[in-house]
């Protein structure tokens, strides 16, 4: 059993293969965090917390005289409010008196095997026979609030999750202003904090920093888990690197309004709360309710990130993402986005089908402006109904040409968005979000659907359903191409206008479930204007997440690899597109496009109907190639052999199969130069005694030379050269 409860001691021991992680009930029923690290092969951690007497660290009552014991420098699993415990708290509730306080005790707890749903939220699928949950219950019986804390074990993956569910016991309503889905207390360390940040077409990018007395906030409160602040932090060694070092993770599964705050203490320990941004939220818990936060995903390592990131790409592949998507090779698929914007007819799109089909191309996806009036971005969203003038016979049409050429057909939506210009608009006013009375704050001309609504909901499902049905249409591409403000639901009434950021998300993530379960083989992929939703959230309900509007194939290979130290390879949506870029005006080889987009769910995104025939030869031999290392790269490991953020001349990184058998190398030049050092590339997780042979050549050798000498090569002229070797195992 994973789960481990000592009685005499009264201790929990949470296990996995490789980590350990241990609660202690003390004297007066704190819930006391004691360790989070290797194995400890049963020893109870609690020796490590000394008593000091701190100044100004307040003691509980009955602690009065054991002045050691203050809760402003225990470390805890979960914090009350409003008693002394100064630092960051995992929950803010006011009760019905007016008071801000909590005092959380141990009550009781219970530990299962398996996992249960999280009602309403995304959650990581218990598909393993061996996941065990324990739940622990604290109470604050004055205020008559129960909280739940949620501990799942994935002894295999070395990943434990968590979520908190907060219980009216009370006779009165409870005002909960801060409800986090967990916290970490490290009492010691000298820690690093990394976080992924970015904008719109540059996301998630490697951001490292030291931490020092005081608070971090990596956070959103744009209404998304935004371009901006990946809901992802590792704390790590400060000299911890890919191989080297302890890391911890923590994934909030949550597209909204998210928040990690990450404060040195007075002592030097490190508490990370996690969960639901609490700005501008409140709940109202009324009696007998109760409120589920999201979970989070965190994991444990002292191998540095490159185990922290296999440890995620194993769970987020097999158990937050349908685990179908395992075993279904997805479509190579062309998109008409950058190909023709918002200027297409059926004809063009059935050309752009019928031409990359006879390159192999197995899924067509049409973009935005097939629906309502919508010939640019100013109008229409909200009207998802065809617009038969502009696409003559219909979805229907297109479909039965794609069906002909064996090819998939995909349709792009913006489901949460609403133009003012539209029907829908001009019959529900009320169904926008926006404050009465004022003028909303436009971004793309559009304004955001109040999805806290039921009625919203419905009429989404009911007009997606029909299209779906209307044609033949296996994929869908979900678009969210603005930030949420004016944050407010006329279906609402005043006092309860900060739930409405989250009664959104939870609006959302019902009607993906609704339509998923009503069309089980449809594929949905993520996309909020490329990767600002980006999230282990989405990822529940989206195998896929188109990585960001940036196609350019060398900016590309930074938020590649930033997005890599949470996010498997397979999530990630990315495409060769037209040269010079859309984006950056840069020209890149096709050859090195290809490379680039390979190392994700791989397309095209470009007029493939103008290219010469050249290039459509390479095109056609591109696919193979892809397919043909398809399930190495979506199924191997994945290893970072370039430092992110430090090498500027150029990146390599490899898929390596599972069994050894096989490794793919991939190197992409970012700047050549004159009388260039020659490249060394150490490959990673190959069998050190057996003999590799690289592909299309007779030049053989063993793993230990390839892993540890490397393989050389002289790349430097031109512009962006780009290879990929591919390295078999001889039996
Ligand atoms: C977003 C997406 C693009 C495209 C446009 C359409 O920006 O990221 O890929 O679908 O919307 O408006």
């Amino acid at each position: 059993m994973a789960i481990v409860y000592d009685e005499a001691n009264k201790y929990f021991r949470l296990l996995t293969k490789n980590s350990e992680y241990q609660i202690k009930i003390d004297e007066v029923g704190l819930a006391i965090h004691t360790y989070y690290g290797k194995p400890t092969y049963g020893t109870e951690m609690s020796y490590q917390i000394i008593p000091i007497d701190r100044g100004f660290s307040g003691n509980l009552y009955e602690l009065k005289l054991n002045r050691g014991r203050s809760i402003d420098v225990l470390p805890q699993e979960f914090t009350g409010c409003g008693i002394g415990d100064f630092r960051v708290s995992s929950l803010n509730v006011i009760s019905a008196n007016g008071s801000h306080s909590c005092d959380l005790r141990y009550k009781t707890h219970v530990i299962t095997d398996g996992k249960e749903p999280i009602p309403g939220l995304p959650y990581v699928r218990p598909y393993e026979d061996n996941v065990s949950t324990l739940v622990i219950t604290l109470e604050d019986k004055l205020i008559g609030l129960e909280v739940e804390l949620y501990y799942s074990v994935f002894e295999d993956k070395d990943i434990i999750t968590r979520h908190t569910r907060l219980i009216n016991k009370a006779d009165s309503v409870l005002d909960v202003t801060k409800a986090s889905s967990g916290m970490l207390d490290l009492q010691f360390g000298d820690w690093d904090e990394v976080h992924f940040v970015g904008k719109h077409t540059m996301e998630r990018q490697f951001t490292r920093n030291h931490l020092s007395q005081d608070i971090r906030v990596i956070s959103s409160k744009r209404g998304m888990s935004s371009h901006h602040q990946n809901p992802f932090v590792i704390i790590c060694d400060h000299d911890a690197e890919e191989n080297y070092g302890e890391c911890y993770g923590m994934m909030l599964m949550y597209s909204g309004n998210h928040k990690f705050e990450i404060e040195q203490d007075q002592a030097g320990a490190t508490r990370i709360v996690a969960g639901i941004n609490d700005d501008n939220f409140s709940w109202k818990l009324l009696q007998g309710e109760s409120f589920d936060t999201p979970e989070l995903i965190m994991t444990y390592t002292d191998g540095g990130f490159e185990t922290l990131s296999h440890n995620y790409h194993n769970i987020i592949r097999e158990n937050v993402c349908d685990r179908k998507y395992m075993d279904i090779k997805r479509p190579v698929l062309i998109n008409n986005w950058e190909a023709t914007y918002f200027d297409f007819n059926a004809d063009k799109i059935i050309d752009i089908a019928k031409t990359a089909s006879d390159l192999g191309v197995e899924m067509m996806v049409l973009d935005d402006g097939w629906f309502g009036k919508r010939d640019d971005d100013n109008s229409g969203l909200g009207d998802w109904f065809v617009n038969e003038k502009k696409l003559i016979g219909g979805l229907k049409r297109i479909s039965d040409e794609t069906d002909k050429l064996g090819m998939k057909f995909g349709l792009w939506f913006e489901p949460e968005m609403i133009n003012e210009d539209s029907e829908l608009f001009r019959k529900h006013p009320d169904w926008a979000l926006r404050d009465p009375d004022r003028n909303p704050t436009m971004s793309r001309n559009q304004m955001v659907i109040d999805m806290s609504n039921k009625a919203v909901e419905d009429y989404l499902f009911d007009c997606i359903s029909k299209i779906l049905a209307s044609a033949h249409i296996s994929y869908v591409k979900w678009d969210f191409n603005r930030s949420v403000c004016n944050v407010y639901s006329n279906n609402l009434p005043a006092d309860r206008q900060g739930e409405t950021a989250h009664r959104f998300m939870l609006g959302t993530y019902s009607l993906l479930d609704r339509l998923l379960k009503a069309y089980p083989d449809l594929m949905i992929e993520g996309c909020s204007g490329g990767g600002g939703r980006f999230d282990a959230g989405m990822l529940f309900y989206c195998p896929q997440i188109w990585c960001s509007d940036d196609t350019d194939a060398i900016e590309r290979l930074d938020i590649q690899e930033g997005t890599s130290f949470g996010y498997p390879v397979s999530t990630v949506g990315s495409h060769v597109s037209a040269v010079p870029n859309h984006q950056t005006g840069r020209t890149t080889p096709l050859n090195t496009r290809g490379i680039v987009a390979m190392s994700g769910t791989f397309g095209y995104e470009l007029d493939i109907t103008k290219l010469s025939e050249d290039e459509k030869s390479e095109i056609k031999e591109q696919i193979k190639t892809f397919n043909s290392y398809y399930w190495l790269i979506q199924k191997g490991d994945y290893y970072r052999l370039t430092k992110a953020g430090q090498n500027e001349i150029y990146k390599a990184w490899e898929f390596a199969a599972r069994d050894k058998s096989e490794a793919l190398l991939n190197i992409v030049v970012k700047r050549s130069q004159a009388n260039a050092k020659i490249k060394n590339i150490r490959l990673k997780g190959l069998d050190e005694a057996s003999v590799y042979r690289l592909q299309g050549t007779d030049q053989r050798m063993t793993g230990a030379a390839l892993m540890h000498g490397g393989y050389a090569l002289n790349l430097s002229m031109g512009d962006y050269p780009a290879v990929q070797l591919h390295f078999i195992k001889e039996v």
